[in-house]
């Protein structure tokens, strides 16, 4: 058996980096590894074929580094592939761990910021497409109305470090006024994709006052420290040596270069072929 558990979060890329931040706010005593398959990103445009076996490799992955419990911090992830590996694959896999995504955890949550009972889910198409947000929202909430809006161009802006430039203002300000045009009194939107925080003082900057915009970061980890009171069997399996591991299915070098601007620090990766 490994001696390290660490608790594993996964991305498409550099995403999920962004809730790996607010988790170890919250819980920096546990051991993490992070694994951003920045090789075969983006998944916001692929096919729920691709995401889900991508998603699952890497799942398997992290099962081999001793992970008891997993966490999909990527939108497309947990909106194409968390629910199949939760009901056809962790049991043939290992039925004792666990993986979770941040879809649910950001549902059950989001009616406590609205007031007007009108949400905006600001996604990839890959997400919206899935209508995942709709489905959960109405299960939890069935009194709120949701509209989405994929917006495919902000990843790539954000990937390609252009999120703060004025070329940027075009796109935030369409998908904005796209997303406020489907509906008269929309008072929340959230950023339902882990690389859009870094959009966030742009999308500010664009509102009209009195519109909460929602990043998940904060709710996800929020969720975890309660998952992890609630399941001592999964939580007293997670090692505690406060020790982050990071990998990236493409270049470590470039990996490094880039996620200080997800992560709020500098780090060290290695690459892993998969
Ligand atoms: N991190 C992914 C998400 O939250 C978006 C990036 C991608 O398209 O791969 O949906």
């Amino acid at each position: 058996m490994a001696t390290s558990q660490p608790i594993g979060i996964f991305d498409s890329g550099y995403g999920g980096l962004t809730v790996m931040k607010e988790i170890l706010r919250k819980l920096p005593q546990y051991d993490y590894v992070y694994l951003g398959d920045n090789a075969r990103a983006p998944y916001g445009n692929r096919s729920f074929e691709t995401v889900y076996r991508y998603t699952l490799q890497c799942v398997e992955w992290f099962f081999e580094q001793g992970c008891p419990l997993v966490i999909l911090a990527c939108n497309t992830a947990s909106a194409k592939a968390l629910r199949t590996i939760q009901q056809n694959d962790l049991q043939k896999l290992n039925p004792n761990n666990r993986v979770l995504g941040v879809i649910r955890p950001t549902t059950e949550k989001i009616g406590e910021f609205t007031k007007t009972n009108k949400i905006g889910i600001l996604a990839t198409s890959g997400t919206v497409q899935s209508g995942s947000y709709t489905i959960e929202i109405e299960k939890f909430y069935p009194r709120i109305h949701v509209s989405q809006e994929a917006c495919p161009i902000w990843v790539p802006l954000i990937e390609n470090n252009e999120h703060n430039s004025p070329g940027a203002d075009y796109f935030v300000k369409k998908h904005l006024n796209n997303i406020l045009g489907k509906e008269q009194g929309i008072d929340v939107l959230l950023l339902a994709c882990t690389h859009y925080p870094l959009l966030l003082n742009k999308i500010q900057q664009f509102l009209p006052a009195g519109i909460t915009v929602l990043s998940q970061g904060e709710i996800v980890a929020d969720s975890l420290v309660n998952y992890l009171q609630r399941h001592p069997e999964i939580e007293q399996r997670c090692s505690r040596n406060g020790e982050r591991t990071f990998y990236t299915t493409d270049s470590a070098e470039d990996f490094d270069n880039h996620a200080s601007i997800f992560f709020g620090q500098p780090l060290q990766s290695k690459h892993l072929a998969l």
